[in-house]
């Protein structure tokens, strides 16, 4: 099966409040999207496309390896993918099926074993996977003055990861169904729910964790350090 990795990249990055967009702020002296596109063709994914913001097209070309595709992205994550998976469309030339691989630059050390999870996953046969981790702490629900309305059984519940796989005619064609101002989804998976496909799950990894405020980096750059010490 043919993989294509798309990676949203397009975020500027505000809860982080790094100088630069997150996912050119460097990890262990490499940017974030960098680490991003390596660990999904470590896990088998043949091509990328990135949707970077157009302001700083230039700098994320520099930084890219030169067989990485360039795309600008979009206002939101879902109009970032939308972009890319438009690029990707005509790359994929060959008949058998195709797996897009959907991929935050936000998590720069997603192990390649990871990756090759999810393609398994598509390669036996589902239409969309994603990576899940079980919610460890006590879950509750508040009211609109932040007083505790019930707990939450946590059994059932899961964080999502990325990469998010799918069968690529299936996620192009939930994206054209996915039109206008309510369309805007957190994920990819919930763009493919929302027109009625099952999404299965494999076991995501602490690892692949998504950096989202300072604190995220400060315990990735802790992470690198560990494993350069090994
Ligand atoms: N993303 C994107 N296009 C957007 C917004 C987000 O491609 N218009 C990407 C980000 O670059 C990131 C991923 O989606 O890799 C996950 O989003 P998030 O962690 O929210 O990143 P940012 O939107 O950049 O951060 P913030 O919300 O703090 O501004
Ligand atoms: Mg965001």
């Amino acid at each position: 099966m043919h993989a294509v990795g798309i990676v949203a990249a397009a975020g500027s990055g505000l809860r982080l409040g790094a100088e630069l967009p997150k996912a050119l702020v460097p990890l262990g002296g490499r940017p974030l999207v960098c680490w991003a596109v390596e660990s999904l063709r470590a896990g088998g994914v043949d091509e990328v496309v990135v949707a970077v913001p157009a302001p700083q097209r230039a700098a994320f070309t520099a930084v890219l390896p030169g067989d990485v595709h360039v795309v600008l992205g979009g206002d939101t994550r879902t109009a970032s993918v939308r972009a890319a998976l438009a690029a990707a469309r005509g790359h994929a030339g060959d008949q058998g099926r195709t797996a897009v691989l959907v991929h935050d630059a936000a998590r720069p050390l997603t192990p390649p074993e990871l990756v090759a999870r999810v393609l398994a996953a598509l390669a036996a046969g589902a239409r969309a996977v994603v990576p899940v981790l079980p919610v460890v702490d006590t879950t509750v629900r508040v009211d609109d003055d932040g007083v505790v309305a019930a707990d939450v059984p946590r059994a059932a519940l899961r964080r999502v990861q990325t990469p998010q796989g799918f069968d690529r005619a299936t996620l192009v064609e939930a994206y054209g169904r996915a039109h206008g101002a309510a369309a805007e989804f957190t994920d990819d998976a919930s763009v493919v729910r929302a027109a009625g496909i099952p999404v299965h799950t494999v076991a995501g990894d602490e690892r692949a964790a998504k950096i989202t405020v300072a604190h995220d980096l400060r315990m990735a750059e802790l992470q690198v350090l560990g494993e350069e010490d090994r």
